[in-house]
């Protein structure tokens, strides 16, 4: 059941641009699509906002007893190509009860459409919190609220919608319509994203078992990689002018890849990898086999993601030199590799190249047990000193243009405890005497 809060306006509904109602459902086919949770946040809120006409919105996700902030778009205030607030935003949350506005529709699983937040009649539970509009100069008005409710009625958490706007841009009431629509839409995005969500923990499974093996892969380090990868490709992708669709699909597979890159090493023995101290040269060898073992798990699929998986396992210690290994291998099925010699410039698959710097980057700013975390401008400079030589020297200067994102990403995702071993990336870097740790 639906509440409407104050008197709607007459409203110039008909006037007001969006899409038609055979978009939204071929829309619906398509989130069906979308395998990564992040993307298919992305995909519906915009979708959402644009079918009708809304400037902003976010999208809360329900864990435990509160709703958490999980994507904002807002054209007024975040302009296109800026991502960094979202990151910003993923840590907030706010308690499941009839006390606000989100609370209210994630505790009751009824929508909610108010012409005017700041003129909520006395006689419901809810307030409009106008603490965001304070800090941001921002003025809310119209609002729709509509639950994520799965089709086992399970509320997964909420879509919020702000601001619908008429073709002159001024903001308008959203219509009932609107309401009947989105509520249909926020059905079948539950339940994609319920979809999604167990994807993504399976994921986060199968990186927990190579954390046993690696204490150095830790969620909150590959949720970091895959984060640093996802925002490195869209500012390059933006750059290039890649068509948006071709930008979505591609990150929608390049942030699982990039997650699972290290998944490999839940075939390296434990007394290898946790061993303290150096490694010898046949141990190390050992150690750059986990390229291939994690291609193993890929390559023998056909499919787009298995493809992209396997091309990152398998190439992320490439090097643009031809330094990195573990080379061109003929049969990666086969009893015995032989390593070497190594790909060079764009021989190297180019979502390699991409987490290649995402993962040394973060190895390099994390906190190890044989070494403290490095300040963040010897890390970059450190990756411009190796642009040419480790990394594709584009892709390092469209990194350090994102450097506001990677903050927001490093303070989205923070380690519970400085881990104990990287015998991967640092060995490497050891190996070749650079005197950096
Ligand atoms: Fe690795
Ligand atoms: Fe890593």
């Amino acid at each position: 059941m639906a509440k409407v809060i104050a008197l709607q306006q007459p409203s110039p509904y008909l006037a007001r641009p969006g899409k038609d109602l055979n978009e939204l459902l071929s829309t619906i086919e398509n989130i069906y699509h979308i395998k990564d949770l992040d993307s298919l946040l992305e995909i519906i809120l915009r979708e959402a906002r644009h079918f009708v006409s809304a400037d902003a919105g976010t999208i809360y996700l329900v864990s435990g007893s509160k709703l958490y902030f999980s994507y904002v778009q807002n054209d007024t205030l975040i302009p296109a190509g800026s991502n960094k607030n979202r990151y910003l935003a993923g840590n907030l949350s706010i308690p499941i009860n009839t006390n606000s506005i989100s609370g209210y529709v994630a505790m009751t699983g009824e929508s909610l459409l108010i012409d005017d937040v700041y003129d909520i009649r006395s006689s419901v539970s809810f307030n409009f919190n106008p603490e965001f509009d304070k800090k941001t100069s921002y003025r809310t008005k119209s609002i729709l609220v509509v639950p994520l409710t799965t089709r086992d009625d399970l509320i997964l958490g909420v879509l919020q919608l702000i601001n619908a706007k008429d073709g002159r841009g001024n903001v308008v009431p959203f219509s009932m319509q609107d309401r009947l629509y989105i509520s249909q839409f926020a059905q079948s995005a539950a339940n994609a994203i319920e979809k999604a969500k167990l994807s993504r923990e399976m994921v986060l499974r199968l990186v927990e078992m190579a954390e046993l093996r690696d204490p150095s892969e830790t969620g909150p380090h590959v949720k970091r990689v895959g984060a640093f990868a996802v925002e490195l490709y869209d500012a390059w992708a933006r750059a290039h002018s890649v068509p948006e669709k071709e930008l979505l699909d591609t990150k929608d597979l390049l942030r699982t890849a990039a997650i699972l890159h290290d998944l490999g090493k839940v075939a390296i023995s434990d007394a290898i990898l946790k061993k303290p101290g150096p490694l010898t040269d046949e141990e190390r060898n050992a150690i750059k086999l986990h390229t291939i073992y994690g291609a193993r798990l890929f390559l023998r699929s056909n499919s787009a993601w298995d493809r992209m998986a396997g091309e990152v396992t398998l190439n992320h210690h490439e090097r643009w030199d031809g330094t990195g290994y573990p080379g061109n291998i003929p049969d990666i099925s086969a009893d015995r590799i032989e390593l070497g010699p190594g790909k060079t410039g764009k021989e190297i698959p180019f979502s390699a190249r991409i987490v290649s710097i995402a993962d040394t980057f973060d190895a390099l700013v994390s906190a190890r047990c044989y070494k403290e975390m490095w300040e963040e401008q010897k890390a970059f400079k450190y990756l411009v000193d190796q642009s040419g030589r480790f990394f594709d020297p584009e892709l390092v200067r469209t990194f350090i243009g994102i450097t506001d994102t990677i903050r927001a990403i490093q303070g989205k995702y923070v380690d519970a405890q400085p881990t104990e071993h990287h015998n991967d990336i640092m060995h490497d870097l050891e190996a070749d005497s650079l005197s950096i740790l």
